[in-house]
Parts: structure tokens; C-alpha cells; sequence
């Protein structure tokens, strides 16, 4: 039945996905792995995002440099354009180095660093303000589906830190809903899970921002997804692609992933 719908809704946005290396992969290794992704075809409808370890930007930068569909993504940074903030990294270093994408507000932030939304705001501001497109996740923990607060639970992250955006701040962003019981887990949500939260992001986001705002904005799905579940994933009708974890280490399911649409 959901299949059913797809084409109906389909619109001509481009499809995005993004692998998020975590803490991965030496120099060494990332770009052997940035080299054999960059072997890869693709279609001209999916942008492609490596988002490896600060410390690996510019090696994986020179690889893909001639490539138009990959482009580089970070995982992290600080609000702040400069100064006193040991360790950490602005948005205005990472445009410089190359990057297009950053993954801001994933729940290994939010539980390791006590990231709140409030503070992951100040960051999508930081991003966009140095023209870095925001990947920003939300997902809600297991106990949360559970009780059957998952809908109101991502509905709160959501206003917490994008609703302050304009108009025109928010069509620089992308969301990823990343159900935090499906990360690292191999317990992918189901279609018909996914494609509830993700017509509930884009309702919300119809309801503060308008309509055509709403359907231009990327939702895509991360947890547990892989070359055996992400052609199911991405033909619902309101998923845009994935944020890719485990699965992108490895070229080979990585290409076939960013080609199952
Ligand atoms: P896995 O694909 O390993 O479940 O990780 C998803 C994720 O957290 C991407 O940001």
C-alpha cells in the first residue's frame, strides 16, 4: 500500500546519502575507503555526503575533489567563530576545508556530550551562516516508542531547534530521523514506521514553514540501514534517502545503498 502511494508524492528534489563514519578509520584507511566510494556510479539524482573525522577532511576532500555527486560532510562543531575552545572546531574551518554537509544534533552527541537542543540550534545558525547545510537528527529512545510518546517526542526536538529558523534558513537544512533504537542495532525501523515519522516531521514542518517549504526539505531515515533494506526504505513516499552508520565503512553496500532508489 505504501508503495502505492510513492509516485503520487514523488517530487523532483534530489535524494541524499550521507555516511557517517563515526570515530573510523585512520588517514590510511578513510581514504582507501573515500577512493573505492569514489569508484563508484551514481545517479545524478543522489548527492552523495562522506562524513569521516575532522582529522581525515582534507585527505578524503582530495579524493573526491573531481567528483560532482560526492560531496564532504563533517560531524561536529562549535558555534562559535573563534577563540578560547580547546578541541573543538567552527564552521567557518570546516567551509574553508571543503565542507558542503554537517551532521548536527546525533544522539551519540546528545547522550556522550549532554548536547541539548538549545545548544544544537546555535550550531545549525553557525552552519548556515557559513553556507554549510545542517544534517540535523532526531529520534526518540526505546522506552519512548514504547510508551507511545515517539510522535510528540521527535515534535518537541524539532521545535526546540528549528522552529526559530526563517523560511529561508530552514530550506538549507536537512533532517534525519535516526530512532535511536535502530542505531548500530540491526533493528531497522519498519516501512511503515518510518514512513509514519517521517509524514509527521513533514506535517509539522507544513504547519510552521508552509507547504512548499515542507516538501523541499530532505527527511531521511538513519538506523540499521543497509544494501539489503534501503531500496524498501527510500521508495516510501516521504524518505529522501539515509544517514548511513556501520554500513558505510564498507564501499561496496555503500554504493549500492546511495543507488537504491
Ligand atoms: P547505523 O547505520 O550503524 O545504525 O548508524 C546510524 C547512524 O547513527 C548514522 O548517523
Amino acid at each position: 500500500m505504501l508503495r502505492d502511494s510513492v509516485k503520487f508524492s514523488e517530487v523532483a528534489k534530489k535524494k541524499i546519502v550521507a555516511g557517517n563514519w563515526k570515530m573510523n578509520k585512520t588517514i590510511e584507511e578513510g581514504t582507501a575507503l573515500a577512493k573505492a566510494v569514489a569508484a563508484g556510479k551514481f545517479s545524478s539524482r543522489v548527492t552523495v555526503v562522506l562524513c569521516p573525522p575532522f582529522i581525515n577532511l582534507q585527505s578524503v576532500q582530495k579524493v573526491i575533489a573531481r567528483k560532482k555527486s560526492i560531496r564532504l560532510g563533517a560531524q561536529n562543531l562549535y558555534p562559535e567563530p573563534h577563540g578560547a575552545y580547546t578541541g573543538e572546531v567552527s564552521a567557518e574551518m570546516l567551509g574553508a576545508a571543503g565542507v558542503s554537509y554537517v551532521i548536527l544534533g546525533h544522539s551519540e552527541r546528545r547522550q556522550y556530550f549532554h548536547e541539548s537542543d538549545e545548544f544544537i540550534s546555535r550550531k545549525i545558525k553557525a552552519a548556515l551562516s557559513k553556507g554549510i547545510t545542517p544534517i540535523f537528527c532526531c529520534g526518540e529512545p526505546s522506552e519512548i516508542r514504547h510508551a507511545g510518546k515517539h510522535i510528540a517526542y521527535v515534535e518537541n526536538q524539532l521545535h526546540n531547534a528549528l522552529f526559530n529558523l526563517t523560511e529561508a534558513e530552514i530550506s538549507g537544512v536537512v533532517i534525519a530521523y535516526e530512532p535511536i533504537w535502530a542505531i548500530g542495532t540491526g533493528l531497522t525501523a519498519s516501512p511503515q514506521q518510518a514512513q509514519e515519522m517521517h509524514a509527521s516531521i513533514r506535517k509539522l514542518l507544513k504547519k510552521r514553514f508552509g507547504a512548499t517549504t515542507a516538501k523541499n526539505i530532505p527527511i531521511l531515515y538513519g538506523g540499521s540501514c543497509n544494501a539489503g533494506n534501503a531500496a524498501e526504505l527510500f521508495t516510501l513516499p516521504d524518505v529522501d534517502g539515509g544517514l548511513i552508520g556501520g554500513a558505510s565503512l564498507n564501499a561496496e553496500d555503500f554504493i549500492k545503498i546511495a543507488n537504491s532508489f
